[in-house]
């Protein structure tokens, strides 16, 4: 696929990656480490229910790819796609090393979001992970709903999580160099999917996924951060949803 796109928060996004600004290359042991750690990320496991083995599933704006690689591991077929050239190629590099069977399940590729009707195929299920918010114009977000839900089949299922910009201490914990988000709650995400011809069948909160570390303002924050993630599935409920690092929505393709 074609990496060339207009759009700001991509360009963004390429700049941070080339920089080395955001998930710079890393050694086989950290990515497998990585790939333990997102056992325990409620999204991860809210996809892993909803994924079938057979299914044919789609990661868009991949970043570290970790739910993919995690999801491939377990022989389910992944394509995880991406518009920066740069971060697919250092992805290449450590699938090279895996040396797994289950390495033949995923496919890495650069595309673009804006431009998914060149992949030619369709899935039965499409997450994103912290890729959807950074689309600040209503305008682009309803472009890549309207191109997620042509490559779906027919009641098949988008997942996506967005980071909550609500919780009091995002703000203070993340550093600039992750580009702009639009702020959404619950409410506000369900009604856009619902808005983009998907019907919501289930909604919830995570804390951080496996690889938040490198976002972090200063490297001590990320012990009061591992501190909390230990903690967090045992707040009660509503404490979840002021501190979740990131709320996300499970849709049906109408
Ligand atoms: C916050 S990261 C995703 C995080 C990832 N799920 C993770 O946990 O590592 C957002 C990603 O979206 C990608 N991206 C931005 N614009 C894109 C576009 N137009 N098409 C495809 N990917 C894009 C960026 O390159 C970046 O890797």
């Amino acid at each position: 696929m074609n990496s060339a796109s207009p759009s700001g928060p991509t360009t963004d996004w390429i700049r941070v990656i080339e920089e080395g600004g955001g998930f710079p290359r890393v050694d086989l042991d950290t990515f497998r480490r990585l790939i333990e750690k997102t056992q325990n990320y409620r999204f991860f496991q809210v996809l892993r229910k909803h994924v079938k083995l057979d299914d044919a599933v789609l990661e868009a704006g991949c970043g570290w790819a970790v739910s993919s690689f995690a999801l491939a591991r377990e022989g389910i077929h992944v394509v995880a796609l991406d518009i920066s050239d740069k971060l697919i190629q250092d992805l290449q590099n450590i699938q090279n090393q895996w040396g797994e069977d289950a390495n033949n399940s995923l496919e890495l590729l650069v595309g673009d979001l804006f431009k998914l009707d060149e992949l030619g195929r369709q899935f039965d299920c499409i997450f994103s992970d912290g890729t959807y918010q950074h689309f600040l114009r209503p305008e682009e977000r309803k472009e890549i709903l309207e191109n997620l839900h042509r490559r779906l089949r027919h009641k098949g299922k988008l997942i996506v999580a967005v980071q909550n910009m609500k919780n009091p201490f995002f703000k203070i914990v993340v550093g600039s160099k992750m580009p702009p988000m639009q702020t959404f709650g619950l409410k506000s995400l369900r009604q856009e999917l619902e808005r983009g011809r998907f019907e919501v069948i289930e909604d919830g909160c995570a804390f951080v996924n496996a690889g938040f570390e490198q976002w972090l303002k200063a490297r001590w924050l990320a012990w009061p951060v591992n501190a909390v993630n230990q903690i967090f599935e045992r707040l009660p409920r509503l404490a979840q949803s002021l501190f979740a690092a990131h709320i996300y929505c499970v849709a049906r393709k109408r």
